[in-house]
C-alpha cells in the first residue's frame, strides 16, 4: 500500500477542496439514517479518520449523537479542533488499529474515504468489533476498485484513474475481511451525489488538488490533467451539475 501524508500538504487544501454542499450532506445522513433508523436519536458515533471533521459535525447534528472522531494526522486533527468544533464532538489521535475508546462504546462507526488507507484491515475490523454495541454498523462510505466509472475527473486524469484502480480496495475484499472478523454484510448502496454546479466549479476544486490520488501521480501529470479540464471547463455553454457515484458498504456486528 501506498501511504499518503496528510501532514505534508493535503491538510492546507482538505477542507476547501472537500468541502460538500448542505444538500449533500444531508443525503449522506439521510443515507445512514435508512439503515439505522430515522427515530434513533441520542446516539454514540465513531468517526474513524474523521480528517477535518467535514462528517463528525453532521453526524452529531443529524442523529443528536455524541461523536469520537478519531484521527491520526495532527494536522487535520488541529483543523477539526479549530473549524469543526462542536459541543458533542471530541476529536482523538488514534488510528483503525488502535481505537482510543472502551469495549461496546458506539451505536456506529463511519469511515468515509478511509479505507483504502487502513494498511491492514485485521487489526481494523477487530477493533471496529470491540468498540461496537451488539448489532452496531459499520458504514464505509468510499469508491472501490472496479466501480470507478462515476466520478467526472477520471476522464481528465487517466493517471488518477490508474492509481485508484490499484490502490483502492475491491469490495468483495473488504467483505471478506469483514466476514472474517465477526461482520455480516448488509448493503451495498451506491450513492448518487451533487459535487459542484458545473464543470467549471469542479475545476476551481481540482485545482486544489485535495484528493489523495493526486499526491501519488506526478506534477507534469496532474497540471496536464487540469489543462484538459479548464479546457473543456471553458467550452461549457450550459453548465450541468457534476454527479458522482460514491459506495455506502453497510456491516453488521455479528453476535458470535
Ligand atoms: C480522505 S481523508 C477522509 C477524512 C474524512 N473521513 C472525510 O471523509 O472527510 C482520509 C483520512 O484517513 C486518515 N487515516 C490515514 N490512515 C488511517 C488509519 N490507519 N486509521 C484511521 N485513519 C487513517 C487520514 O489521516 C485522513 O485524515
Amino acid at each position: 500500500m501506498t501511504r499518503v501524508d496528510y501532514d505534508r500538504r493535503l491538510y492546507q487544501t482538505y477542507r476547501a477542496g472537500r468541502s460538500l454542499s448542505a444538500d449533500t450532506g444531508r443525503l449522506w445522513m439521510d443515507a445512514l439514517a435508512g439503515h439505522v433508523g430515522r427515530s434513533r436519536q441520542g446516539l454514540t458515533i465513531l468517526d474513524l479518520g474523521a480528517g477535518t471533521g467535514r462528517f463528525s459535525v453532521l453526524l452529531a447534528e443529524a442523529f443528536h449523537a455524541r461523536v469520537v472522531a478519531v484521527e491520526p494526522s495532527a494536522k487535520m486533527r488541529s483543523d477539526a479542533e479549530r473549524s469543526s468544533a462542536h459541543p458533542r464532538v471530541v476529536y482523538r489521535d488514534g488510528t483503525a488499529g488502535a481505537i482510543p475508546a472502551g469495549d461496546g462504546e458506539f451505536d456506529f462507526a463511519l469511515l468515509s474515504m478511509v479505507i483504502h488507507h487502513v494498511p491492514d484491515l485485521d487489526p481494523c475490523t477487530r477493533e471496529l468489533r470491540r468498540v461496537l454495541k451488539r448489532d452496531g454498523l459499520v458504514f464505509i462510505r468510499n469508491t472501490f476498485a472496479g466501480r470507478l466509472d462515476g466520478i467526472r475527473h477520471y476522464e481528465f486524469f487517466p493517471s488518477a484513474r490508474a492509481v485508484d484502480e490499484a490502490r483502492l480496495p475491491r469490495v468483495k475484499r473488504v467483505c471478506e475481511a469483514f466476514e472474517a472478523g465477526g461482520f455480516a454484510m448488509q448493503a451495498l448502496d451506491t450513492i448518487e451525489q451533487e459535487i459542484d454546479p458545473s464543470l467549471a466549479a469542479h475545476c476551481e476544486r481540482i485545482e486544489r488538488r485535495a484528493l489523495s490520488s493526486f499526491e501519488l501521480i506526478t506534477d507534469i501529470e496532474f497540471e496536464h490533467g487540469l489543462r484538459r479540464m479548464r479546457i473543456a471547463a471553458a467550452r461549457e455553454t450550459n453548465p450541468t451539475p457534476i454527479r458522482e457515484k460514491v459506495d455506502l458498504l453497510v456491516l453488521r456486528r455479528r453476535d458470535n
